[in-house]
């Protein structure tokens, strides 16, 4: 097959909070099919960037007194700094505040608006007349009109459910200043969505959603689309529309043109072609990797931007489920809404990597991490399954061969079965049913132990006249364990680079497990992974709990 050439994101996060392992849980996904790819031989970049307008972004900039530029400079630099910890490998990490998603932004806008796309219209809005800005819902509180609770937000009431609109809400204040919201006229642009409805229904027909998405999106249809409002009043963070002097792109008008931006740094830095992947009949894949909170912008607004607009539309929206922690929402005060930066404190970025995995699939359902089952999972598996395959086979190798490997493969059918069972496992992990491909690989795993268990080498070593024989049986274990970590390679990296360290080879490659090595001196073996420890989890917990 040839090379294929693809480009794909993860959803941008916030410039305003720090990453938790819900957001994790999309970026490990992202890179590990990415990694997968690349290992397959083929072309494949992986762009973000952080988030960086709209309202709560600007106020918490004022609430902490700096300019909006330096919050979201600061946050940026520990946004990275989690996420090459958790090794997710970007070819490009932008933010939607840069003069490329200026460039497109205007570009895409000026291309809507000429064909008729953008309609203006005057519509009234919750004022905080203090404060002289408009305010979004979730800037609003008071007491719910059904039941009377207090403290509720603008759009809908925790205690009984009740959804609204601001104007309903009784005794509404505003949560910036206190004061009383007024209502206010102002004209709004609106990108004219139900233009695209024919276009749009075909193309969430032809095969690049999940099922359960398109299904959703029928109800949308049915429901029928309504006119996107673009635009934000001054005070606003964010870029200006052109040819206004005080409207502004809607926060999500702008961030996913921030995956195109980040392409294009990412070519104005290499020899990469910018418009060999967006224009339009491009053979260039485009993938969106996102949580399903947010399929109505990618599943709608986004193609139809990218259609009105004459660029060409994703290959496919993956989308995938929410996190929780031990079955249930994550929670400050159950200490389990755990940021990346704590779990980095007290635990190897690759248990969470390899725990994910075994959990993903192609599907929208939720995850849960439960912290039992990840510490027992991950120990099992990886520690008591893999790692112990090399471990209880190197030391005769080292210490009896002479670090070096047996001429020759004793168990051809059994190496073959585990060559053999890497296209079901590729076909996984281009699936994104990363847990089946787990499954696949722990089986061989746990055959690989039952055959030195059979041979039982350590029993063999004291039989005179049986060196060549102990040697072939460890030499074929030790085999049988590359074929394993190639296979995991794009869900433990480093593991991985410490197996090559043991193996003493370039780099664990996907076509070179077709033959194994012989007479190939090896490195002595160092601990290539540790078990979980109960207090590492309690003490993550422990950090999170406010
Ligand atoms: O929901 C969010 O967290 C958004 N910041 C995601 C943006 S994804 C893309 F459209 F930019
Ligand atoms: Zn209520």
């Amino acid at each position: 097959m040839s090379k294929r050439r693809i480009l794909v994101t993860s959803a941008l996060p916030y410039a305003n909070g720090e990453l938790h392992l819900g957001y994790m849980l999309e970026t490990i996904q992202t890179d590990i099919w990415v990694r997968f790819q690349k290992m397959m031989g083929n072309e494949c970049h992986y762009v973000c960037a952080d988030d960086a307008h709209g309202t709560p972004i600007m106020l918490k900039a004022n609430e902490m007194g700096i300019e909006p530029e330096t919050l979201i400079e600061q946050v940026k630099i520990r946004h990275q700094a989690d996420l090459d910890d958790f090794h997710i490998d970007f070819s490009q990490y932008h933010s939607t505040h840069s003069e490329e998603n200026r460039e497109i932004s205007e570009l895409i806008y000026n291309r809507l608006n000429d064909s008729g796309y953008i309609k203006k219209r005057v519509i009234s809005q919750a004022f905080d007349p203090e404060k002289e800005m408009f305010l979004p819902d979730r800037y609003i509180k008071g007491e719910c009109p059904k039941c009377g609770a207090d403290d509720q937000y603008g759009d809908n009431c925790e205690v009984c459910g009740a959804t609204y609109s601001t104007t309903e809400i009784k005794n509404a204040r505003s949560v910036i200043s206190g004061a009383a919201p007024i209502e206010k006229d102002s004209e709004h642009y609106f990108f004219d969505l139900p233009q695209f409805e024919k276009e749009l229904k075909n193309w969430t027909k032809a095969g690049h959603l999940q099922e359960q998405v398109s299904n959703k999106l029928a109800e949308w249809f049915e429901q029928g689309l309504q006119q996107w409002d673009i635009s934000r009043d001054s005070p606003y963070f964010g870029f200006k529309i052109p040819g206004t002097e005080d409207k502004y792109f809607y926060v999500w008008l702008d961030a996913p043109i921030g995956y195109m931006a980040s392409f294009k740094k990412l070519c104005d830095n290499s020899e990469l072609n910018f418009d060999e992947f967006f224009n339009k009949g491009s053979d260039a894949e485009l993938y969106h990797f996102i949580g399903k909170d947010i399929v109505y912008f990618h599943a709608l607004f986004w193609p139809a931007t990218l259609m009105g607009s004459d660029f060409r539309t994703p290959n496919a929206v993956f989308a995938h489920g929410f996190l929780s922690v031990n079955g249930q929402k994550m929670s400050k005060s159950r200490g389990t809404f755990i940021k990346a930066r704590t779990y980095l404190d007290n635990l190897d970025p690759e248990y969470l990597r390899y725990y994910y995995a075994s959990k993903l699939t192609a599907k929208i359902d939720d995850i849960d991490l439960n912290l039992e089952d990840f510490k027992q999972r991950v120990n099992s598996d990886l520690v008591g399954k893999v790692v112990n395959i090399a471990s209880r086979s190197a030391s005769f190798v080292v210490k009896k061969y002479d670090k070096e490997l047996s001429s020759d493969c004793v168990d051809k059918d059994l190496y073959k079965e585990f060559v053999e069972t890497g296209s079901d496992i590729a076909k996984h992990y281009e699936a994104r049913n990363f847990n089946q491909a787990m499954r696949l690989i722990m089986k061989l795993a746990d055959k690989a132990n039952q055959y030195i268990d059979e041979k039982k080498p350590w029993q063999l070593a004291k039989v005179e006249g049986s060196e060549r024989e102990v040697h072939e049986i460890t030499s074929l274990a030790i085999n049988l364990f590359k074929v394993l970590m190639t296979y995991l390679k794009p869900v433990l990296p480093e593991m991985a680079k410490r197996s090559e360290e043991f193996l003493n080879i370039e780099s664990l490659a996907w076509p070179d497990i077709e033959t194994p090595l012989t007479s190939h001196k090896i490195n002595n073996f160092k601990p290539l992974m540790t078990r979980i420890e109960d207090d590492q989890i309690d003490q993550m917990v422990e950090s999170s709990r406010v």
